[in-house]
């Protein structure tokens, strides 16, 4: 979607679609907070059944696009209760927002056995094209959301233009990125990339005395009971609804949809015995995410995907919890074993052949982790790597956080040299996890760069409310932050920039010329009103493989 009409910041008050999701979503959560609290009180406020929880849109296809909601049938049937009747539900999608033109209808049953969520993978839609859809149930007509489709497989498109957001902690603070995301017109999608909910119970991430609003249930969420209760919980948010009515959101998981560093077999949140199997644990908790997230569920209980827009752009999205080994130890050599992987054989050799095999212009690979090295000591390899490997120390030198590719050396060799061999150009890597904004070259060899030159580009976003380096150290924002990142750069050259304290979203526009993420940040994420600025915006110009400062966003 290429026009552009309005600025970002000031498109709250004109975008039509913003109030009319504002004022359903407001009546909604007026009767939400009442219905949803601890004890989940009587429906007395609405007429059961109910759309408490919103609607939402997922994985645009040409034709097609993925729609959500969740009917409450009524009041004792809250989230993760198992109880009340099944519900017959109507869906429209049509081309203008009065529903004048309806170009596509439908029914689906609210089952108690899928919590009552609703999916509706509608085709026979025109590619690249804005459409408007709700849900009907009973007398209760929806919120109405808007939506789009992907532009055609082989088409030549000018331009597309994602929000891009990961790690919203409900207990850290509030929605704002959602909700200045959700007040722009002129954004394709919007990429979540991990950490859409967090596991914790009330008062321990972030610790009782930061808390701003509790957790539901405020217990640390095991069951499948407990997965879609706090499922249930987002989706009473206010600017999490205006999101979801107003973009298609494509998104991944990261650990905590999980529990804190999962891996396939455990986590580090994971209490084996106490807290049950963790094989259960993963079951029922990706049996909540599929049925609450507008993400189109697999038969193999993975998010891995692809998803195309146009000759201009894949998107290959991975899933780098499932089949990834155990944590390595920080420091130790183990990172570099060829036996440990981040993404399992089968995803890393799908991941290669479609970077090798696309015609698209740029390849967005949507990694929950970040992929480029962030180590101390990174030794050149003709020196000491041998002694390196004698000693047991990892070859790329001391990795500060091993649960990201850091801590899989060679998946990240191998899918990198195959960028390199295969002369696999415009490849962007956009991340989330690590609660910072960075602008990073992604090098073939982080000790011999940038004489070894770099291989792609990697854009991380900060988290939405998160934790970060000023929070952690209870610090002024600005202070601290600025050594390590300064000893961050210093000790990594391949990263150009990285902000340690702000909280926010991205932009990514992407062009035949190059690809550009425009860093935004919240005011403040324990205020509710919190307003959104521009920080600042880097690009990588098609065929370069590195980032550049750029002095204003692109709107
Ligand atoms: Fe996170």
């Amino acid at each position: 979607m290429t026009s552009h009409p309005t600025s970002p910041i000031s498109a709250d008050a004109s975008a039509p679609s913003r109030r009319t999701v504002v004022k359903a979503a407001a009546v909604t959560a007026a009767v939400a907070p009442a219905l949803l609290g601890a004890a989940a009180p009587a429906l007395a406020d609405a007429p059961a059944p109910a759309f408490l929880h919103g609607v939402a849109s997922g994985d645009p296809l040409p034709d097609g696009v993925l729609l959500w909601t969740r009917v409450t049938p009524s009041a004792e049937a809250v989230p993760g209760s198992g109880l009340g009747a099944d519900v017959a539900v109507g869906w429209e999608v049509a081309e203008d927002r009065g529903f004048g033109r309806v170009v596509a209808s439908g029914t689906a049953t609210a089952r108690a056995a899928s919590d009552h969520t609703v999916k509706a993978d509608v085709r026979g839609l025109r590619p690249a094209a804005t459409y408007f859809f709700r849900f009907t149930a009973g007398a209760a007509v929806s919120a109405t959301g808007r939506t789009r489709t992907a532009p055609a497989a082989d088409a030549a498109v000018d331009g597309v233009r994602f929000g891009v957001v990961s790690c919203a902690n409900y207990e850290a603070g509030h929605f704002s990125a959602y909700r200045h995301l959700a007040a722009r017109t002129d954004l394709d999608a919007v990429l979540h990339l991990g950490d859409y909910l967090y596991e914790y119970a009330s008062g321990v991430y972030p610790e009782a005395k930061k808390t701003v609003r509790p957790h539901e249930p405020r217990h640390e969420i095991v069951t499948l009971a407990d997965y879609r209760t706090r499922h249930g919980r987002y989706k009473t948010d206010p600017d999490l609804q205006a999101l979801h009515a107003v973009h298609p959101v494509v998104a991944i998981w990261d650990d905590h949809e999980f529990a804190n560093d999962a891996w396939s077999g455990g986590a580090e949140n994971h209490t084996p015995g106490a807290e049950g199997d963790w094989a259960a644990r993963v079951a029922a908790a990706k049996r909540a995410y599929f049925e609450w997230m507008p993400v189109r569920t697999s038969t193999e209980g993975t998010v891995f995907r692809r998803i195309r827009f146009g000759r201009l752009a894949d998107l290959h999205l991975l899933d780098l919890r499932s089949f990834r080994s155990a944590p390595a130890k920080t420091g130790s050599g183990t990172v570099d074993d060829p036996e440990r992987t981040i993404t399992g054989r089968a995803q890393l050799d799908w991941l290669k052949a479609g970077l090798a095999g696309s015609d698209a212009a740029w390849q967005l690979v949507g990694t929950s982790v970040m992929i480029s090295p962030v180590a101390f000591g990174a030794l050149p390899a003709h020196l000491l790597e041998p002694l390196a490997e004698l000693l047991g120390l990892p070859a790329e030198g001391i990795a500060v956080n091993v649960d990201q590719w850091d801590g899989f050396t060679d998946d990240r060799r191998e899918l990198l040299g195959h960028l390199a061999s295969r002369a696999v150009r415009n490849t962007v890597f956009l991340t989330g996890d690590i609660h910072m904004a960075w602008a990073n070259d992604v090098p073939a060899k982080a000790a011999t760069y940038p004489l070894s030159g770099s291989v792609a580009t990697e854009f991380v976003v900060t988290s939405v409310t998160s934790d970060n380096l000023d929070d952690l150290l209870n610090v002024l924002p600005g202070t601290l932050s600025v050594v390590a990142a300064g000893a961050v750069k210093a000790a990594n050259r391949h990263v150009k920039w990285v902000d340690m304290d702000h909280h926010g979203y991205g932009v990514l526009d992407v062009t035949a010329q190059r690809s550009q993420m425009d860093y935004y940040t919240v005011s403040d994420k324990r205020d509710p009103a919190a307003t959104a600025a521009w920080a600042r915006s880097y690009r990588t110009l098609n065929g370069t493989q590195r980032v550049e400062r750029v002095y204003q966003p692109v709107i």
